[in-house]
């Protein structure tokens, strides 16, 4: 049977002036490096208060350069997270560097900063079974902690960046699910050295493909531009290369679709916060569905996607494929990073060896969700998800 409503993951809340800035751009012959680049940068250090921001064409782009700008590099070892997009610990296997993973706390999905510090303490209990690029020797430095600010939750960053003082570790901030939420105050991205975010067209704003880093350090914001651009260090021509760069940058295309966006970033925000709202009520009173559990520190929830978690009872795959039936698009979110056929080989990783990641990973459902979703929408996913609980 064909459903009737197909209520898709998520769908990108663009305006006519959002299409006028890109046409704007293909009206003139400046398509990149343009003057949207440093207006859409600017705009990130107006919301966030960093010195830098250097925007380039994916978050995983973002994230690769603050690795680089960190000095991480063959056999280093970084302390980060199962639960999360597998970009957050691409960029470290990109240097050959080692992601050192830790379990996360179950109430949020974010690191858990206990462990976090157990593993600066005791590293040699956390290094994989197998170790790729190098023997692993104790010339091998733990050198960075790159926590995810997963679903737009910050996570516990002051007592990561306690153990980063204590250890002398640089602090990456993946904020690429996070773009406007606030801990303790403090704008996401801010909390550790580096902070990233990101632009696909789920995000709290798109470019299409779009990434940006934010960062006091003024160094590091030269040689990450230089990274950006092929390598090419201030006062370098077009063929000159100071260093071993990569093609990085936004272009002005999507530069201008961001900047037009984060002119009304507070009313993207606010109409994700209403249907997030208009879920939670409903949702919390179907048994055996657990909505996420928002931190006091949370001061700002940014939300990115709206996932769900079934009791053990529920099979989640079952309710998964019954959802869909009826026209609601699901995905489970996120699958563990450590059991990806790639990580497995690579490091001999085994299931049971991040429990909590595995169990959130086993019964977590991220649902339609989206800034222009109504409430009908939203009332017809979560009517939909109380016929499917109630034959379970
Ligand atoms: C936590 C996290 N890190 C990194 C990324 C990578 O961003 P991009 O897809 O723009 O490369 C994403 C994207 O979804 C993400 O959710």
């Amino acid at each position: 049977m064909t459903p009737q409503i197909k209520i898709p993951m998520s769908s990108p809340d663009l305006t006519d002036a959002d299409r006028q800035a890109v046409i704007e751009v293909i009206n003139t012959p400046n398509l990149s490096m343009g003057k949207f680049t440093p207006a859409f940068e600017k705009t990130f250090c107006d919301l966030t208060g960093a010195k830098h921001a250097i925007a380039v064409n994916s978050g995983t782009a973002g994230l690769h350069l603050c690795v680089r700008a960190a000095g991480i590099g063959a056999g280093d070892l970084v302390i980060t997270t199962p639960f999360s997009f597998v970009a957050s610990s691409n960029v470290l296997l990109f240097e050959n560097a080692i992601p050192i993973f830790v379990d996360i706390d179950p109430k949020t999905g974010n690191i858990n900063p206990e462990l976090v510090a157990d593993a600066a303490r005791n590293i040699e209990k956390y290094l994989p079974r197998q170790l790729p690029f190098t023997n692993y020797q104790s010339s091998n430095k733990l050198k960075a902690i790159l926590p995810v600010d997963v679903f737009g939750q910050p996570a516990d960053m002051d007592a990561i960046n306690a153990v980063a003082r204590e250890h002398g570790l640089t602090v990456i901030e993946d904020s690429c699910e996070a773009l406007g939420a606030t801990y303790k105050g403090q704008p996401a991205g801010t909390l550790g050295e580096y902070g990233v975010f990101a632009f696909y067209p789920n995000k709290q704003i798109t470019t299409g493909e779009g990434g940006l880093i934010i960062t006091d350090d003024d160094k590091a914001a030269d040689f990450m531009r230089a990274l950006r651009n092929q390598g090419r260090a201030p006062g370098d021509t077009w063929l000159q290369h100071t260093h071993l760069g990569y093609n990085y940058r936004i272009d002005e295309m999507s530069a201008a679709m961001g900047y037009a966006q984060m002119q009304r970033l507070e009313s993207l925000l606010s109409k994700r916060e209403q249907v997030a709202a208009w879920y939670e009520s409903r949702l919390s009173e179907i048994p055996g569905v657990e909505v996420l559990f928002i931190e006091p520190s949370t001061t700002r929830m940014s939300w990115f996607v709206y996932v769900i978690r079934f009791d053990k009872k529920i099979n989640r795959d079952t309710a998964a494929k019954k959802l869909d039936a009826r026209g609601v698009a699901v995905r489970p979110y996120f699958a563990p990073i450590h059991l990806q056929p790639y990580m497995v080989e690579k490091f001999g990783w085994r299931a049971g060896d991040f429990p909590v990641t595995e169990d959130l990973g086993a019964r977590g459902l991220a649902i339609p969700f989206s800034g222009v979703m109504t409430e009908e929408q939203v009332e017809y996913v979560c009517q939909m998800i109380r016929e499917v609980v109630n034959e379970s």
